[in-house]
């Protein structure tokens, strides 16, 4: 028998440990990384999991991406020196640090022989007698992951990790509240609050029952995530996925991602949240929080406060003046417009008059804002000023309350911008690889500066090894999907090589010539050179990597972009079927195909138009902005350039500012209405109706604004009569329909398509559904 544990125990210590299980007697070690418990299918890992200098915790990851999905000890991470895990004789496993202390264990105990600890295909790490009993799971003490068929019940709850490199316990949670409905809780620092699902609505109002008392909550694998409070969702890539995971972020929103295994790369398939600042406490007291596409949100103080803890977000802002002196008539009420404040009213009058409102805050002490609006003179006193939010068409204001010597200071309003960057996250060394890497250049560069004084070899090695270290960072970050995709910059020799010195030219946009390329690791991207720059090359940088971090299945992926002197491109993913322009005329889609990418396309402006909440404006939707991948799955090409390109354009009052392209443009454009979402929706009905009918919207060229105008109202005329028409012989439905179809096709949803298509085309723009809608409907069976 001992010898048995001896042989198991030199095999972990001495051996690269790569197996499923292991038993009792056996260890893993801190001092070697690489030893790893794998599941039979290779997908899941556990072992130690560097999270700093020198600090490991014990975790399970998905062995690709390194995406950490269960931790053990992340609020007291082990030494890296003689700690381990071990499952001891009596059947306990424990996890010791640095040789002395137990940081955890499991309290199992059993007499049987054999006790093993599994990594199973699932993710659960399960230790077990011979009988197969169960005695510990860790699928039973979830960290801010579920898997699928894990179950969230309610002595489990998920606990967001610190940020997004620092995995100790954050300040959000999800569980089953006292009843019985699946919510979200902020629990900060100094407050905490349910904030999902919405608090001002009642259970019901919100569609979750109260009254099942199971309290289980589970995701099946195909994306079906069900609650015994009837809340339930589907993802929206719903069917076989090679892996996913609902994730309780950092931000406090909880996604469901799912791995794509083309792009080895996460992708959000769900969120609960669509708007990231009204999750509670994301930015602590006494700030504001806007949403930044591309960078996320940000927070701010308000004027006259100052950040709390310099790097940490959560503590929020604290007033730069005393409050105590503030008396009665020494205050002043400055103006933040579209801010809002949730919570902490201290009193509420209606039919109030400014002024009236302003002294009822004056006659509080702890009154720090007012919220009022003039049409209804509904007046907010607000005492604790929490989850403020920026948010344009919110229409609400607020007035801070300030000492009368702020008022002096003039700069205040401007100084008061939303720019603050820092997100409360510290980066750490993740991996141990990165800094064995850097070992290997200083020791290269002694040697050959050193021994041959080659300056010129030395220079190049340094150079290639930093490339390939810049390169392995790049993998590590993989997992993060979101956040940090394989964006990158490349050089223009890279691209010049790449398109062969641009010969393959596929297509000629708005905004440029696009070419095919290779590049070096084999990719076969669309690379786009942007006509004359007249933009700085930080300015473009700035506004490429907002699109080069949108990520959706019906987004077309920029892999990186290149900024040389007057050099602009744009590196994209190929698409293998070209554009929906081409393969109308060619005639290769057959009803289901159309009413597909009719859907996807929905989905990928509606992602672009709310879930990013910044009003991504395509402006710019056409037949030949829609490409189609090897499964004729839609992706919206082109957003985001006009606001590149358009820039200076649009401050230069020479240019009109109409964009987009004939045939598709809303008549906002002509009237010189405000421009929404809008116009994306007209744009969107034409495509729709040119795809049902095989018709082409712009017979010429028009130049116009009237005669603009008339052509997209000729087909939508057209259908509109047959629709309504008296003739009722045959179904108008199938006189409309293009006839290349030759008949084939579901009356009833092409019905339902055209109709939505018309309502996309309505003149007054609050009559036209939003993209969201539009998908909604689409995809309602
Ligand atoms: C992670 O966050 C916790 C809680 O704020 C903090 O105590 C800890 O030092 C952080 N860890 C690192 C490595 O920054
Ligand atoms: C999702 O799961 C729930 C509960 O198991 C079930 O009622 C529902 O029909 C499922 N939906 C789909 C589309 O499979
Ligand atoms: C409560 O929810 C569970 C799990 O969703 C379900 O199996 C059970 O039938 C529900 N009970 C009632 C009374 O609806
Ligand atoms: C993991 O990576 C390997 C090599 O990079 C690849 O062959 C394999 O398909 C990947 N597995 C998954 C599940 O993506
Ligand atoms: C206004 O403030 C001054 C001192 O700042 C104080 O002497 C005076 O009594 C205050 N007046 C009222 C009406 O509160
Ligand atoms: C609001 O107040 C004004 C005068 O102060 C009064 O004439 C009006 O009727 C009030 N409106 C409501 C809805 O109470």
């Amino acid at each position: 028998m001992t010898t048995i544990i001896l042989l198991l125990l030199s095999f972990t210590l001495f051996a690269p440990f790569s197996s499923s299980t292991f038993s009792k007697g056996s260890s893993l070690v801190s001092e070697k990384p690489t030893y790893v418990l794998t599941s039979p299918d290779n997908v899941f890992s556990a072992g130690f999991y560097s999270v700093g200098e020198n600090a490991f915790c014990f975790a399970i990851w998905f062995s690709n991406s390194s995406t950490i999905v269960w931790v053990v000890n992340r609020d007291q991470p082990v030494n890296g020196k003689r700690s381990k895990l071990s499952l001891l004789k009596n059947g306990n496993l424990i996890l010791t640090d640095a040789g002395k202390f137990t940081v955890w264990a499991t309290n199992t105990f059993s007499l049987s022989l054999v006790v093993q600890l599994s990594l199973y295909n699932t993710g659960n790490l399960v230790l077990q007698n011979t009988e197969s009993v169960i005695l510990w799971q860790s699928f039973d003490f979830p960290t801010n992951t579920l898997l699928p068929q894990q179950l969230l019940s309610r002595n489990t709850k998920l606990v967001s990790s610190r940020s997004q490199t620092n995995h100790s316990s954050g300040f959000y949670e999800l569980f089953f509240d006292n009843n019985n409905v699946l919510s979200l809780l902020f629990n900060g620092p100094e407050v905490s609050s349910i904030y999902w699902p919405e608090p001002w609505l009642v259970s019901w109002e919100a569609r979750r029952s109260t009254y099942n008392n199971s309290r289980i909550a589970v995701l099946n694998s195909l994306g079906n995530f069900s609650s015994s409070d009837d809340f339930t969702f589907l993802s929206n890539d719903y069917g076989a996925v090679l892996h996913r995971r609902l994730t309780l972020d950092y931000d406090g929103n909880i996604r469901l991602y799912s791995w794509e295994k083309e792009r080895q790369t996460w992708v959000v398939s769900w969120q609960a949240n669509q708007k990231p600042c009204r999750i509670n406490g994301v930015c602590g007291a006494n700030s504001l929080c806007k949403y930044v596409v591309g960078s996320g949100r940000k927070c701010s103080c308000l004027p006259g406060y100052k950040m709390k803890d310099s790097v940490d977000w959560s503590y929020g802002c604290e007033p730069k003046f005393d409050l105590s002196h503030r008396n009665k008539n020494e205050s002043v009420f400055l103006l933040l417009s579209n801010v809002e404040f949730y919570g902490y009213d201290v009193g509420y009058y209606s039919n109030y008059s400014f002024d009236d409102c302003t002294n009822s805050c004056l006659q509080l002490h702890n009154c720090n804002a007012v919220q009022y609006a003039f049409e209804t003179g509904d007046c907010f006193c607000k005492s604790l000023l929490l989850n403020g939010y920026h948010s344009p068409d919110s229409g609400k204001n607020t007035y801070l309350r300030l000492p009368k010597s702020f008022e002096s200071n003039k700069n205040l309003v401007k100084e008061f911008s939303l720019d603050c960057s820092r997100d409360g996250t510290i980066q750490l060394d993740r991996t141990y690889v990165k800094n064995r890497e850097k070992g290997i250049v200083k020791f290269l560069l002694w040697f050959a500066c050193g021994v041959g004084g080659l300056e010129l070899t030395c220079i190049f090695v340094v150079w290639c090894l930093l490339i390939k270290t810049r390169k392995s960072s790049d993998a590590d970050n993989q997992g993060y999907g979101l956040a940090a995709t394989r964006f990158r910059k490349f050089t223009y020799a890279e691209l010049k090589k790449a398109t062969n010195g641009f010969t393959e030219e596929i297509g000629i946009g708005a905004w440029g010539v696009v070419y095919r390329g290779v590049l070096s690791d084999s990719r076969v991207a669309a690379i786009k050179r942007l006509n004359e720059a007249n933009q700085g090359e930080d300015e473009f940088l700035a506004e490429v990597s907002i699109i080069g971090r949108l990520n959706h299945m019906n987004l077309i992926d920029m892999w990186g972009y290149c900024a040389e002197g007057k050099h602009r491109l744009l590196v994209y993913e190929y698409m293998m079927h070209g554009s929906l322009a081409e393969n109308l005329s060619s005639n290769a889609l057959d009803w289901k195909q159309r009413f597909e990418i009719a859907l996807g396309t929905a989905k990928g402006l509606a992602y672009l138009h709310e879930e990013c909440l910044e009003w991504v404006l395509h402006c710019d939707i056409k037949p030949q902005n829609i490409l189609l991948d090897s499964n004729y799955e839609p992706k919206v090409a082109d957003f985001g350039l006009s606001k590149l390109q358009n820039r200076g354009v649009l401050n230069n009052p020479n240019f009109s500012r109409m964009r987009g392209t004939r045939g598709y443009m809303a008549l906002e454009w002509v009237f010189n209405l405000p421009i929404t979402s809008k116009v994306d929706v007209y744009s969107y009905g034409i495509v729709v109706l040119e795809m049902v009918t095989g018709k082409n919207t712009i017979m010429g060229v028009h130049t116009t604004n009237v005669g603009v105008e008339t052509k997209n109202k000729r087909l939508a005329t057209w259908v509109k009569g047959k629709k309504n028409g008296e003739i009722a012989t045959t179904s108008w439905i199938d006189d409309i329909m293009d006839p290349k179809m030759e008949g084939i096709y579901d009356k009833g949803r092409m019905e339902i398509l055209v109709e939505m298509a018309l309502q996309c085309l309505e003149e007054d723009k609050d009559e036209r559904p939003t993209m969201k809608q539009v998908f909604e409907k689409l995809s309602s069976p």
